[in-house]
């Protein structure tokens, strides 16, 4: 079972093959409207659920166009309308599902429950968000990078803020694609320290800096993402804003970083506070090509989990 469960249990190879196949579809499209088929119907007669158990603008309607784009049907699911949010458990609902569906996409809270799926469903699972990692995403970002500038290999990347799930898979990527990474944000909110190790392990430069204006030396891309993510309490906003205040990404900060230093945002963006309006509209921004890139690269990840 060929499940995309995450970045770093994924093989660097696999990963590159995915990119290219995204660059590919995404040429073959060659500005045809959104709604048109592809030439090439792989998921013609395939069924695939999208569960949520949590919001999302980006990863439901990129998943679902992106299926049907390549022929295939898709079925959205709310978490709570399903028997999972009241009582069944995440192993029976696997093995009842795999009996309907060809793939299944899961956006959830634990780790446990994505693992749980995986686990037990008897077709492939693809990762769309979970409290501790989003590899799509960051999927979308190597392909937005490399399209913009070329390879990311050898290339400094700095995450400026929280070391949330994004923060995370985009470690995991500096460690398969080899590009160098940065943190910087306050000690509290440091990335989990087996994050920053499986990235050093790959041999890339891995450096944690409470300078803001010092990490962004020679960066070819800074990144950011929200103060808190849809995990975290409400009660922690108010101090999660005050600590992260001085990490804004703003254009004094962009200005320390190389001037063709592209900035990414995972989106949703709260304008004015991790970043201005200014930096997210501003040249150096690539975020809405990223949002496009959702996806490309998914359908990519999709015919490479049903080997097709
Ligand atoms: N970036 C992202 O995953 O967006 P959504 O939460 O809208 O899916
Ligand atoms: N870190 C954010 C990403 C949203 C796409 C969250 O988990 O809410």
């Amino acid at each position: 079972m060929t499940h995309f469960l995450d970045i770093h249990t994924t093989s660097a190879e696999d990963l590159r093959r995915m990119i290219n196949s995204a660059h590919a579809m995404k040429a073959a499209r060659n500005g045809r409207p959104k709604g048109t088929p592809d030439d090439d119907q792989p998921l013609k007669g395939r069924m695939v659920a999208l569960i949520f158990e949590k919001p999302s603008t980006r990863t439901r309607v990129s998943f679902d166009v992106g299926v049907r784009q390549m022929g295939g049907e898709t079925m959205v699911l709310s978490g709570k309308e399903m028997q999972l949010g009241h009582g069944e458990t995440i192993a029976d609902t696997a093995r009842v599902l795999s009996r309907y569906v060809d793939l299944i996409m899961i956006r959830t809270f634990e780790e446990a429950t994505l693992q749980e799926m995986a686990e037990y469903a008897t077709v492939p699972v693809i990762n769309g968000l979970t409290n501790r990692t989003h590899p799509c995403q960051i999927m979308a970002d190597v392909m937005t990078y490399e399209e913009h500038r070329g390879p990311i290999a050898g290339k400094k990347v700095v995450w400026c803020g929280d070391g949330n799930n994004v923060c995370a898979s985009f470690l995991h990527a500096a460690g398969q694609f080899g590009f160098d990474f940065t943190f910087t944000g306050p000690q509290t909110l440091d990335p989990e320290a087996d994050w920053l190790g499986f990235a050093r392990s790959k041999g890339v430069s891995v450096q944690v800096e409470r300078d803001p204006a010092k990490a962004m030396a020679g960066a070819d891309l800074v990144v950011t993402d929200t103060w808190v993510s849809m995990h975290d309490p409400e009660s922690a906003k108010e101090r999660r804003h005050n600590q992260l205040r001085a990490y804004q990404v703003n254009e004094a900060l962009m200005a320390q970083a190389k001037p063709d230093a592209l900035f990414m945002h995972c989106l949703p963006a709260h304008r004015n506070d991790e970043v201005t309006s200014a930096v997210m509209d501003g040249p150096n921004s690539v975020v809405f090509d990223e949002a496009e890139n959702r996806l490309h690269a998914q359908k990519a990840v999709m015919r490479w989990c049903l080997g097709l």
